[in-house]
Formats: C-alpha cells, structure tokens, sequence
C-alpha cells in the first residue's frame, strides 16, 4: 500500500507548528500505525531529517502511552483500539491520513505528536489510592463481593490513561478517565473508607488542572480504547454530591 500522510509537526511548545505531508510506500496491511510511522521515520533519518516524534511502549494496548488523532479520531477509526493495535489493513492504498496530537489546554504539547499528560499523575496523587491496611490475600478473599459489583470495578480499572477522551470531547473534559479512577476504588469495600474525600480531591484536581466540564457529550465514551462508559461520570458526580451533602 502507499499512503499519504499529513503529519503535525512542532518543534517544541512554543514554536509554530504546521502539517507536513509524507509518502509512506510498502506499508504492509499486517502492520500497525505506530510500525508504518517507524518506516516513515528511518526514511527520515536516512535522509537526515527530524524524526516524527510520538509516544509509545508496550505497543499491545495495555500501557496508555500512545494516542493521537487520525483524521481528526482519536486512536482513529477502529472502535476499542489504541494506535498501536490499529492495523494498516484498515485503510485503503492511496489513502491521505491527518495525523495530529491531542488538543487540550491540560495537555500541552511538547513536540510533534507527543503531549505532555502529567496533569493525568496528579488526580491520581491527589486520591486514586487507597491507604487503609487492608490486611493480605487471606482479609481480601474474607470479603465478599457481589459479582455484578466487582464486574463494575474490574470494567472501570480498564482505564489505561491515555487520554483520548480528553482530545474528544469538545470541553477537553477527562471526567471519563477521572470517574473511572474513582469508580474502580470506590466500588469495592477496601475503598469504601475514603470514597467521599476521594471523590472530592480528585475531582478538584480535575478543575484545577484546566480540564473543562462534562456536558454529556459522549464523545469520550466513543473514542475510548478500553470502552469504559459515561454511566461512571454519572457515578461520580452522584458521589461528589453526597460528599458535600455530607461535609455539611
Ligand atoms: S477513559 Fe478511556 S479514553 Fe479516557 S484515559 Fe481511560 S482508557 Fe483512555
Ligand atoms: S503503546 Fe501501550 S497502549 Fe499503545
């Protein structure tokens, strides 16, 4: 396959950035998006040129760490996938991709594709934790859980912090990502303790951090790779109300 790309490339945060076009030639359909931009780059380095700059790691889908838009989609247009799992196979030779990083003011940009997404690390600093003693494996198996309950937690922990509900939603909300951080402690009885502070700290951190507030878009829950739904932004907000409700 041959594919045209149209890459974002920025120097740094406070250069001026604009769309750069490539030709990627003898993509494989068997190869992922992050491999064909790896073919892109040593064509880039041969020639010695700046090589496209995007974040990545486990490159399974598991770890959070890449994320961009692909015409304009965040992780692009397969349903469940990160960049890393999206394969060449879903475009068609001759196709023209825009590639571009996350936009959101929480996430500045640091270079090309890659943006910084620590404001992420400090709502989970501010509670995604729990610090009661819950005692070893033996105390944990103790207590029961219903299983509908458990399955609810499990599904939220799913969250691999990428970001891609940020850059989807119009008010560059990451009530998803927050509300599942604390869905999937606040759910279970070890975080029961601390469910009301919890709630608040992170939810404060959120606003302060720049992300904007949720409308109930529901862009985040179509973009996300891990499919966490919006049902946990409803969670939460019932949560941080109580809290209130009860600090009074
Ligand atoms: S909620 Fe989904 S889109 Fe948002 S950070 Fe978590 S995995 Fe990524
Ligand atoms: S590189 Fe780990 S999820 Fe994509």
């Amino acid at each position: 396959m041959r594919i045209h790309l149209k890459v974002w490339r920025q120097p740094g945060p406070t250069s001026a950035g604009r769309l750069v076009e490539y030709t990627a030639e003898r993509v494989s359909p068997d190869m992922s998006f992050l491999e064909m931009l790896d073919v892109v780059n040593e064509t880039l380095i041969a020639r010695r040129e700046d090589p496209i700059a995007f974040d990545s790691d486990c490159r399974e889908g598991i770890c959070g760490t890449c994320g961009f838009l692909v015409n304009g989609v965040a992780h692009g247009p397969e349903p469940g996938t990160t960049v890393c799992q999206l394969h060449m196979r879903r475009f068609k030779d001759g196709d023209t991709l825009i590639v571009e990083p996350w936009r959101a003011k929480a996430f500045p940009l640091i270079k090309d594709l890659v943006v910084d997404r620590t404001a992420f690390d400090r709502i989970i600093q501010a509670g995604g934790y729990t610090s009661v003693n819950v005692g070893g494996a033996p105390d944990g198996n103790a207590i029961l859980v219903p299983k509908a309950v458990a399955d609810k937690a499990m599904d939220s922990a799913a969250c691999i912090g990428c970001g891609a509900c940020v850059a989807a939603c119009k008010n560059a909300s990451a009530a998803l990502f927050t509300s599942a951080k604390v869905s999937h402690l606040g759910l279970l009885p070890q975080g029961e303790v601390e469910r009301h502070t919890r709630v608040v700290r992170m939810v404060e951190r959120h606003d302060t951090e720049g992300f904007g507030s949720c409308s109930n878009e529901g862009e985040c829950e179509a973009v996300c790779p891990k499919e966490i739904p919006i049902t946990n932004i409803a969670r939460m907000n019932r949560d941080y109300f109580r809290a209130m409700l009860a600090s009074r």
